[in-house]
C-alpha cells in the first residue's frame, strides 16, 4: 500500500504540475480560503486510482469529504496543499496520501512536484526523502531553531489566530517561516530543515501523512500541552524532540482569548 500511495502521489503531483502557470479556475470556501480546480481534479485522480484498487476502504478528501464504509483501512488525501501558494504561481506546495488502519496512520506519502521531492514512512520502518533515510535535526536550543508555522483561514474572525504564538516565537527562536503547505512544514521537521513546527486548527489531511513522517524521522508530534496527537485534533506540535519542551513553554505564554 506505501507503493501504491507513491504512485499516486507522483501522479497528483504531475498533473500539479503541468498545470501551474495555466489558466485555473477558483471559487470560494471563505474569504481568504480558495478551491481550484486542480484541486478538484487531483483529489477526483486520487479518488478513482483508490476505488479501483481498494473499492472497500474509506476515503477522506478535503473537498470531497468522507466516503465512509464499514472498511477498517482509511485513506486521508490532501489532493493540493498549498492551494494559495499554487494559484499564485508560488512553487511550494504537494500531494498529502495517508493511510489509517483502525484510526492509527501506518503510510504516509508527501509529494513536491516542484522539486520532485518524495516523502514517505510506514510505521516502524522510518521515513524517507527520495528513498535515503532522514532524520530530525539535532538542534537543543530554541534560539538556534528555525521553525514554521501556518494561519488558519478565519484569521480575520477568530481570536485564535496565531499572532500570538507567532510573536512569542519570534522572540525566542532564531527564525521563523511560513512557507503555505503544512505537509510540507511538517517533512521539512522530518528532514532536519525545520527543527519544529506548529499551526492550529489543520485537516486530518493537513497532518496525517507528515505526522508519520515527522514520528518516523525520530521526531516528536504532540499537542500544545503534549499530549499524543491524533490526526482529528485541533492542535498541532511538532519537532526533534529536543526543542519539544521549550516550545511548549512558549506557546503556554499566550492567553488564550488574547
Ligand atoms: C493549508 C496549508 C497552509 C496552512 C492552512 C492549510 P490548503 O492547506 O497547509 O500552510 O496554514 O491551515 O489549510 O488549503 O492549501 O490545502
Ligand atoms: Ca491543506
Ligand atoms: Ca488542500
Amino acid at each position: 500500500m506505501l507503493d501504491f500511495a507513491i504512485r499516486v502521489a507522483q501522479d497528483a503531483g504531475r498533473l500539479l504540475r503541468d498545470r501551474v502557470g495555466t489558466t485555473i479556475d477558483i471559487g470560494h470556501k471563505g474569504a481568504i480560503n480558495i478551491v481550484t480546480d486542480v484541486d478538484l481534479a487531483s483529489e477526483r485522480l486520487i479518488r478513482e486510482a483508490i476505488a479501483s484498487h481498494y473499492p472497500r476502504h474509506q476515503v477522506l478528501g478535503e473537498e470531497g469529504g468522507l466516503a465512509d464504509s464499514s472498511s477498517d483501512y482509511r485513506w486521508v488525501v490532501d489532493p493540493l496543499d498549498g492551494t494559495t501558494n499554487f494559484a499564485h504561481g508560488y512553487p511550494v506546495f504537494a500531494v498529502s496520501i495517508a493511510l489509517e488502519y483502525r484510526g492509527e496512520t501506518i503510510v504516509g506519502v508527501v509529494y513536491d512536484p516542484m522539486r520532485d521531492e518524495l516523502f514517505a514512512a510506514e510505521r516502524g520502518a522510518g521515513a524517507t526523502l527520495n528513498r535515503r533515510s532522514i532524520q530530525v535535526s539535532d538542534t537543543a536550543e530554541l534560539t538556534r531553531s528555525l521553525l514554521s508555522t501556518g494561519f488558519p483561514y478565519d484569521i480575520r474572525t477568530s481570536n485564535l489566530n496565531n499572532l500570538d504564538h507567532w510573536k512569542n516565537f519570534a522572540m525566542n527562536a532564531q527564525a521563523l517561516r511560513r512557507i503555505g503547505s503544512a505537509a510540507l512544514d511538517l517533512c521539512y521537521v522530518a528532514c532536519g530543515r525545520f527543527d519544529g513546527f506548529w499551526e492550529l486548527n489543520l485537516g486530518a489531511w493537513d497532518s496525517a501523512a507528515g505526522a508519520l513522517i515527522v514520528e518516523e524521522a525520530g521526531g516528536l508530534v504532540t499537542d500544545f500541552s503534549g499530549q499524543p496527537f491524533s490526526n482529528y485534533m485541533p492542535e498541532t506540535l511538532a519537532s526533534n524532540g529536543l526543542i519539544h519542551d521549550r516550545m511548549m513553554d512558549v506557546l503556554a505564554m499566550a492567553k488564550p482569548s488574547e
